[in-house]
């Protein structure tokens, strides 16, 4: 036999010590998920309506407090899987301050430094989150958060996570524990259990495109569940879904943080999106207002984008037979006091607050909205 039909490469320049870092941060990271426990779906009491019900998926009580806890976690296993983070790597993220905050966290469990590239304007409350979990934040113009990321990311020699790109990919869409494995079997025994709808929000696309492609992974749920993207002002993933236009950007960024971007994201996924509405900012407010007093606490913008979208669609369906619409709580208002919640805030933004507010007391007593 000719020997030299055998070749073998080796490349692996992994050491035993890389490897067995490697191990040990996969299983701080396990374990964390062990010792935690999953989100609660949360039935709205609207007197209004007999037969149909809203759900709101809480994903505020996340450790981190937001639904990116579920991305950073995905993030950081999918990244020290592909090899791209090791021991001595220097994390480095583009966020609006959500996953910044989550992703904080995950790099102090592992023991990695963390360097978040924010828009300047985050809140505050975030800012003060993200350095609690020993990160620390890079405040730029809006549009520059990517390009300033990379390239830190480059100087410093270390991971840029981009979740803009990733966040599809990085999550196990199919189950193990995802968003939509967790929300659909908590309908299970509701009247109405199978969604007519789930309406929810886009940062990344993570989450739209984990659910959208669940519902179609699980024929039970494609024949009947359909999924709405609502977009707030200044966003171009709605404007992408009308014309299919990839290119579109934005001047102006979202005031509703965590949700809206100004380019359309490669991790946004309109092929398993059924509709889109566009929310205006002034409604996303008034929700998160009115919801206070029905939930006897504070919600994120985002929240209230979610919850105005689904009222709309309940709207629609009407009360005549069962039927059921889930939404997600992305987050708490806690994180806004000093915007959503502020006065002087919503009047600088020129925002009617007023006249969605007096649309969803009427809604409460009719069942109808605008
Ligand atoms: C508060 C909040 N709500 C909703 C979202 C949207 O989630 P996704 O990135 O999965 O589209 C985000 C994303 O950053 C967020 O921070």
């Amino acid at each position: 036999m000719d020997q030299e039909l055998y070749k073998i490469v080796e490349n692996s320049d992994i050491t035993e010590e890389d490897r067995e870092w490697c191990c040990e941060a996969i299983n701080k990271i396990h374990a964390d998920f062990n010792r935690s426990s999953d989100t609660h779906l949360i039935k709205l009491d609207l007197p209004c309506f007999k037969n149909s019900s809203l759900y709101l998926k809480d994903e505020s009580t996340h450790p981190t407090g937001s639904l990116k806890h579920r991305l950073a976690r995905s993030l950081f296993l999918y990244c020290i899987c592909n090899g791209q983070i090791n021991k001595n790597t220097t994390i480095v993220e583009a966020s609006s301050g959500s996953t910044a905050i989550s992703e904080a966290y995950f790099a102090r469990l592992i023991g990695l430094p963390f360097v978040a590239v924010i828009p300047k304007k985050t809140a505050s409350e975030k800012v003060a989150k993200i350095e609690f979990y020993g990160g620390e934040c890079k405040k730029v113009e809006p549009k520059n958060i990517y390009s300033e990321a990379e390239k830190l990311a480059k100087k410093l020699n270390g991971h840029y996570m981009d979740q803009f790109t990733f966040a599809e990919r990085a999550t196990d869409w199919r189950g193990n524990n995802n968003i939509a494995a967790s929300l659909f079997s908590q309908m299970d025994e509701e009247r109405s259990p199978i969604p007519d709808w789930v309406v929810l929000s886009a940062g990344t696309g993570g989450t739209s495109a984990t659910i959208g492609r669940y519902i179609r992974f699980c024929p039970e749920l494609f024949q009947k569940t359909k999924l709405c993207v609502v977009d707030p002002e200044n966003s171009v993933f709605y404007d992408y879904y009308k014309s299919g236009n990839k290119k579109i950007t934005s001047t102006k960024s979202s005031r509703i943080e965590g949700i809206g971007r100004p380019r359309v994201e490669p991790s946004f996924r309109i092929e398993v999106i059924d509709r889109m509405m566009r929310i205006p900012d002034g409604a996303s407010i008034a929700t998160i207002w009115w919801l206070e007093k029905l939930l006897g606490r504070k919600c994120g913008g985002s929240t209230g984008t979610n919850v105005y979208g689904a009222l709309k669609i309940m709207a629609e369906l009407g009360d005549d037979k069962p039927s059921s619409v889930v939404t997600l709580i992305c987050d708490s208002g806690e994180r806004y006091l000093n915007s959503y919640y502020n006065p002087q805030w919503i009047k600088k933004e020129k925002l009617d607050v007023d006249f969605y507010l007096k649309q969803l007391e009427g809604f409460e007593k009719t069942g109808q909205l605008g």
